[in-house]
């Protein structure tokens, strides 16, 4: 019997929070994806930080203002979208997450993806875009749009880098901007070689 997304998504949620990992013994809470299973479009930071640790939701400290503001320039709002993060746990001192807790955190990752299906990714600053292209740097191919074998991906500056830089800010709103575009156009994205 097919279970309905929702079902899923609430059991996926309810592995995130249960499980144990190397970082669970330095934050507060486990902080599961947050939004909508039915989204076309996903969104993919880094880790949460203290106020998503405390809050246990993604994005509601000062990247997610940065991020809710984006989203309304677009016409998109938080109840619309999909937003998860590669590392479901805060590191200490919101250190760079190690390539071994996104190894440990991947299978949540994988199987929000699996259920929603969606038409776009949009990958959230480095560590998302090394999640699915290790090779690629982001100053290289931030606002541009990448397909492999289905999916397809945006990728953009993370929103915390546009907190203090008003240039990568600036930049960021650009690249946000394409994104209703790419959206439709997602079909007709020539593929990219598998890296
Ligand atoms: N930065 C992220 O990458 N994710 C969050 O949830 C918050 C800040």
């Amino acid at each position: 019997m097919n279970k309905d997304r929702t079902t899923v998504l609430e059991q996926i949620n309810k592995d995130v929070l249960s499980h144990q990992c190397s970082l669970r013994g330095g934050c507060k809470q486990a902080v599961p994806g947050d939004g909508s299973p039915h989204s076309e479009i996903v969104f993919i930071g880094e880790a949460p930080g203290r106020s998503e640790d405390e809050q246990g939701v993604p994005f509601v400290g000062s990247a997610g203002q940065v991020l809710a503001k984006l989203l309304g320039e677009i016409g998109l709002t938080r109840e619309t979208i999909y937003i998860t993060n590669v590392v479901k746990c805060r590191p200490p001192n919101n250190r760079d997450p190690l390539s071994e807790e996104v190894v440990e955190h991947a299978d949540f990752l994988t199987r929000e993806l699996n259920l929603i299906k969606p038409k776009l990714i949009v990958l959230l600053g480095r560590h998302a875009l090394g999640r699915f292209f290790p090779n690629e740097q982001i100053s290289k191919c931030h606002g541009k749009a990448k397909r492999r074998g289905d999916q397809a991906y945006f990728i953009v500056y993370h929103p915390a880098a546009a907190l203090h830089n008003p240039n990568l800010a600036a930049t960021l709103k650009e690249d946000f901007l394409k994104i209703p575009a790419v959206l439709k156009a997602v079909d007709n994205l020539s593929p990219v070689a598998v890296v």
